[in-house]
């Protein structure tokens, strides 16, 4: 399955950056490219590099790094720059994703030699450029939380935390027409529904018509919420930071890295909802804890947060979890009223959800949970293939197929698998490996 790993990345390889799979995501995208990156790095680090790089080089001026860019005009993939932007002066979206960017980067100079080193000075600038930018942006009142201000801003597009706060959006009569492209590729069963499209529409229409105000979004937006794994990847990755920059000995950025580091543990305690016991979703606009407890609740450990009480009952949690499906770790708790097993967010288990908690879990000494997600996420490529997701009670994969981060995943997964053999053949462009 490492050739297979392989063959998907080189045939996802746009000249410089990698689409996560052909004609659904025929764009580049932020933390997908993030995760590809790291797995390239184990066999071509510039080529690695050189994917990060992309992805900064569209940096906006104000430090956001965009969830989509857009580098060619695609007719199968909807909504395009200019359902973003009127007159869209840059061919990206106007939200930022998850920012792993920082944690990848970390990985890849800690494994990595004096060439990794140089690289990653290159881009630190633009990181904390970035990092800056999700402070100002999305917690411009110093509450110490982030907020996303669209639920594509989370990268788990229709998880039921954001039920509520969709729910309460009201959708604009003159709501600009358009057609999905995403369900002539896939299922209609294993996509968000038309209702939620048409509130994820909204949004962009609200975003569209004030040029994406950033106060503007946060205090009187559509849509305001709370996401766990944003905040807990974007702690994790200000810690990797820290040791980034100790590392590159960029001392003069140390003391506001640890003031970030010291505002999110803090202000990540509002995410405990004492309903469930467990740290989860929050919506804004109306005020309410989400009861959903998710994939991205147990990046509580990636995060290094929680005290020791509060540590427990999310172990419990996981357990219990993994007690009641055969495939680890599903995007909904099996036990909620929403949770579907094939449909997206809600129910089938993602690779890179599972390799940032297999992390985690490892970090807090949890070693046979996090063993049995890292075998779970192994079995389940080497059973189905290099699928979007999979199905956590039948392990079948679902979505989008030969997706590049599936196959990034896995090659970190087996990265003492690797060797010069397989790195040669990667290099070689011609060559699509038996
Ligand atoms: C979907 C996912 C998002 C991902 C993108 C490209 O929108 O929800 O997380 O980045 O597809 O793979």
């Amino acid at each position: 399955m490492l050739k297979e790993a392989i063959n998907v990345i080189k045939k996802n390889d746009r000249g410089g950056f990698t689409i996560p799979t052909n004609r659904l995501y025929p764009h580049q995208w932020n933390w997908d490219s993030g995760f590809t990156a790291l797995g390239i790095s184990l066999l071509d680090k510039s080529r690695a590099w050189q994917e990060l790089i992309m992805l900064v080089n569209s940096q906006w001026q104000d430090g956001m790094i965009p969830h989509i860019i857009f580098h060619e005009n695609n007719p199968n993939y909807f909504p395009g720059p200019e359902q973003w932007q009127k007159n869209s002066i840059s061919q990206t979206s106007c939200h930022s994703q998850p920012p792993v960017l920082a944690s990848i980067i970390w990985q890849m100079v800690k494994r990595g030699s004096d060439y990794d080193q140089m690289k990653a000075g290159t881009l630190f600038n633009s990181i904390i450029a970035y990092h800056r930018w999700y402070f100002l942006a999305r917690d411009p009142n110093n509450e110490g939380v982030i907020s996303i201000i669209h639920p594509w801003e989370s990268g788990r597009d229709n998880c039921p935390d954001w039920d509520i706060g969709l729910r309460n959006i009201k959708i604009p009569k003159d709501l600009k027409k358009y057609l999905r492209k995403d369900t002539s590729h896939v299922d209609d069963m294993e996509r968000p529904t038309d209702d939620h499209y048409d509130r994820f529409m909204s949004i962009l229409q609200f975003g569209r018509n004030c040029n994406w105000d950033k106060l503007k979004m946060h205090n009187e937006g559509p849509f305001l919420a709370i996401d766990p794994g944003v905040n807990f990847i974007f702690l994790r990755a200000n810690r990797d930071l820290l040791l980034l920059a100790n590392h590159l000995g960029y001392s003069n950025h140390i003391d506001e890295i640890k003031k970030w580091i010291k505002v999110l543990e803090e202000g990540c305690q509002k995410m405990w909802n004492k309903n469930v016991n467990a740290f989860t979703a929050y919506d804004r606009r109306s005020n309410t804890f989400c009861n959903a407890i998710t994939n991205a609740s147990f990046l509580c450990f990636y995060a290094d947060i929680g005290s020791k009480v509060q540590k427990q009952f999310m172990i419990d949690h996981c357990k219990r979890i993994l007690d009641i499906c055969n495939f680890g770790m599903p995007s909904l708790d099996p036990n909620h009223q929403s949770f579907e097993s094939k449909r997206y967010w809600r129910g089938p288990v993602w690779s890179v959800m599972n390799y940032m908690v297999n992390d985690g879990l490892e970090n807090e000494n949890e070693y046979e949970l996090a063993e049995k997600i890292k075998n779970d996420t192994i079995n389940l490529v080497e059973n189905n293939g290099m699928a979007e997701y999979f199905d956590p009670e039948t392990g079948v994969g679902l979505g989008g197929k030969d997706f590049s981060w599936t196959a990034a995943v896995h090659l970190e997964l087996l990265k003492e698998r690797i060797d010069l053999k397989l790195q040669n053949k990667f290099k070689n462009k011609n060559n699509v490996l038996n």
